[in-house]
């Protein structure tokens, strides 16, 4: 596991805190290596050979799945802990953040001032009018505290601050040392399929912190790179961040069903793990949208969490929208992208989805080979 990138805006821990949160990142790591592939014994063992005795077949579908599988002590203890494990991962990271969030809040403002090389400077565009869609408002996605969006106080970073080391201890460090292995998944994948390209204006949708909007924007120097979220802590946190890491790129406050920003102005969109976020209906306006911002010939790639291969498997990735608040979720099992994307407008003949793992270490992360990211990619 690779060390995490000291930069200005991450919350210092004290001895005892950062006690605390390797525990957590054990605890997590214990939880996912020994105790959660015990369900799939469990399933194989007992839960699937008790539906076969009871209905002379095995459970066909998730609908048939969960009702034997919650009741099975095994898996129960397994659910519970991984949920507690998740409310302590919050509770790791939110104390640091509560104790120094007055100088936190403080050096972003300092840090949106600093000029970076070449006289480049990134940019924050916040906008209060901008409507905080009910997929995010009805629930805290993931159970962090507020969601990506709540301000605590004015001028509040607290949501990013929490957020760059949650989603570290989330995945037991397997982001990378800042939180940046999305982006060089995709920033691979587009090398590989579309080495003759040099995009100009770069759209990622759903930047949070914008951990992977970066890796774009030093990938691509030359581009104009932009990030938008429904969230302002989180652009203001990542605003400072990214001038703290001396990288330039806008953050605007924007939806990405409906940005405001001027048609064809970008030659290239991209989103990581954004799409499971919203719901049905703006999953097709984000379609819409991206067709709408693209120039002609542009292309958009969304990178998204595979679902699982078996229904036992689609059972346990499901788990996140039962138990940890990622509500829409469990809807893109089974949902054909592509069709989404022709939905939204997107020629069925430039629009495909494809499964990208390029030297990707199943070995360092906690998940199984099915883990193999899918990216959504259409072509205007
Ligand atoms: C799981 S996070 C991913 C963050 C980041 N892209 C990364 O690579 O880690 C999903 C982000 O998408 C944002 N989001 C979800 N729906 C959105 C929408 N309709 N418009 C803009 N941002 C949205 C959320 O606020 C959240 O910050």
């Amino acid at each position: 596991m690779s060390a995490f990138t000291k930069h200005e805006m991450l919350a210092d821990a004290t001895h005892d805190e950062r006690a605390r949160q390797s525990f957590v990142k054990s605890f997590r790591g214990h939880l996912s290596g020994k105790v959660m592939p015990g369900t799939y014994q469990v399933y194989a063992k007992r839960v699937v050979p008790a539906f076969e005795a009871k209905h002379g077949r095995a459970p066909k579908d998730e609908r048939e799945l969960r009702p034997a599988m919650t009741q099975d002590s095994y898996y129960q203890f397994w659910s519970a802990m991984q949920r507690r494990s998740q409310e302590m991962l919050w509770e790791s990271v939110i104390d640091p953040a509560e104790r120094q969030l007055p100088q936190l809040i403080e050096r972003s403002k300092q840090l949106a001032q600093r000029k970076l090389r070449q006289g480049k400077r990134g940019s924050l565009r916040l906008n209060p009018d901008v409507t905080l869609p009910r997929y995010h408002a009805a629930a805290d996605i993931h159970l962090q505290p507020g969601g990506y969006h709540t301000d605590f106080t004015a001028d509040d970073v607290a949501a990013g601050v929490v957020y760059d080391k949650g989603i570290n201890l989330y995945m037991g460090g397997a982001l990378g040392p800042e939180n940046n292995a999305m982006g060089d998944l995709l920033v691979t994948f587009f090398r590989e399929k579309y080495a003759d390209r040099k995009p100009q204006r770069i759209l990622d949708m759903g930047c949070a912190i914008g951990n992977s909007t970066l890796v774009w924007a030093r990938a691509f120097p030359a581009a104009e790179v932009h990030g938008i979220d429904v969230g302002a802590p989180v652009l203001r946190y990542a605003h400072a961040r990214a001038q703290s890491m001396g990288v330039p790129v806008h953050f605007t406050q924007a939806n990405a069903e409906s940005t405001g920003f001027p048609a064809g102005g970008f030659d290239l969109i991209i989103s990581h793990i954004m799409l499971h976020e919203t719901s049905k209906s703006a999953i097709v306006n984000v379609m819409r949208e991206s067709l709408r911002l693209l120039a002609p010939g542009g292309l958009m790639l969304h990178l998204e969490i595979p679902r699982g291969d078996n229904l036992m498997e689609q059972f346990m990735h499901n788990w996140e929208s039962y138990n940890n608040n990622e509500t829409f979720a469990r809807y893109m099992t089974g949902l054909d992208l592509k069709a989404v994307a022709v939905q939204g407008g997107f020629d069925p003949v430039k629009t495909y989805v494809d499964h990208f793992s390029p030297g990707y270490d199943v070995e360092k992360t906690n998940y199984s080979e099915s883990f193999i990211w899918k990216i959504l990619v259409g072509e205007k």
